[in-house]
């Protein structure tokens, strides 16, 4: 069988090195190369303790597409996450985005590429399969429920607000319709901001302490009655290894840019 080549951009990290050794246990996927700044010239088997993972780690996206790739993972931060993206696609590889943090305007930016190009792209704020499940039953929520609002929770450290996956519920629910606001934010008197920031029709509340792993609340409200459909991730990143997977299976299918695994999954 020909194993669909595979480069994970952040290979060493916390989500990309539990993808790199489920890239390497399938029998239809191959590991061929691997980008992380700090673990350069080193195979990933060294840094994840599996010594017949030989793929070897670059330091450039530009040296690991070398090797050929069908498709890139990209697993790094979201300041290099588009030139990566970009020039994979420039190559003729398809493109899964895990990493969190990318606007619109890259997003659409992406789309034009792939498109140019004929590739596909698959960007999946959460591979989790209790994620897709509560986005789709917000989705289902929202064309009956005209107000709600999304919370999302992680620790301290995280570099991007909101997180991938309250960007990305956003956006579902922005094709719905925008969310009511009964007093309008130009009228809210005291501090505005602590109304949240208002992302394609929603407002989203950021909350970064320590303590928190990462989780999602989304709000519906009517008139004496809520509904709250939570999501918890505990501290492995093992939830996000099978839907990464099924995404580098079913990305080679698509053409231009795709948001969320249940594009590629049936409902
Ligand atoms: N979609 C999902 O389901 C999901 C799940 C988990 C995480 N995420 C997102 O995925 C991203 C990575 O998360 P993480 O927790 O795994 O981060 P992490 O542990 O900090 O790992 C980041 C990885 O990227 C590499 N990297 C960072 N900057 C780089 C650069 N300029 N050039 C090349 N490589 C670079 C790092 O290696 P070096 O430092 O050695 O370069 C490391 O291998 C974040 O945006 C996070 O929010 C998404």
């Amino acid at each position: 069988m020909t194993k669909l080549k595979v480069c994970v951009a952040g290979a060493t990290g916390w989500a990309g090195s539990e993808l790199s050794q489920a890239i390497f246990a399938a029998n239809d996927l191959e590991l061929v190369a691997a980008i992380s700044r700090s673990q350069t010239g080193k195979t990933v088997g060294e840094v994840v303790g599996i010594d017949e993972l030989r793929a070897p780690i670059f330091a450039t996206v530009e040296d690991a597409l070398k090797t050929k790739p069908d498709v890139l993972v990209e697993y790094t931060k979201p300041d290099v996450a588009k030139s990566h993206v970009v020039s994979a696609l420039k190559s003729g590889a398809h493109v899964v985005i895990g990493t969190s943090g990318l606007s619109n305007a890259d997003y659409d930016e992406i789309d034009a590429v792939a498109k140019a190009v004929n590739r596909g792209v698959l960007a999946v704020g959460n591979f989790a399969l209790t994620v897709v499940l509560l986005q789709k039953f917000a989705e289902m929520a929202a064309k009956y429920i005209p107000h709600w609002e999304i919370i999302d929770y992680a620790h301290s450290g995280k570099l991007d607000a909101p997180s991938g996956t309250a960007r990305e519920l956003a956006n579902r629910l922005s094709e719905v319709h925008e969310a009511a606001l009964d007093v309008p934010l130009e009228k809210v008197e005291g501090l505005r901001e602590t109304r949240g920031s208002r992302l394609q029709g929603t407002q989203v509340h950021s909350i970064r302490l320590p303590g928190y792993v990462i989780s999602l609340d989304v709000i519906f409200g009517m008139h004496d009655q809520k509904l709250i459909l939570r999501h918890e991730s505990g501290t492995s990143a093992v939830p996000y290894v099978d839907g990464a997977l099924l995404a580098i299976r079913e990305v080679g299918k698509l053409i231009g840019l795709h948001r969320g695994l249940d594009s590629v999954m049936q409902f």
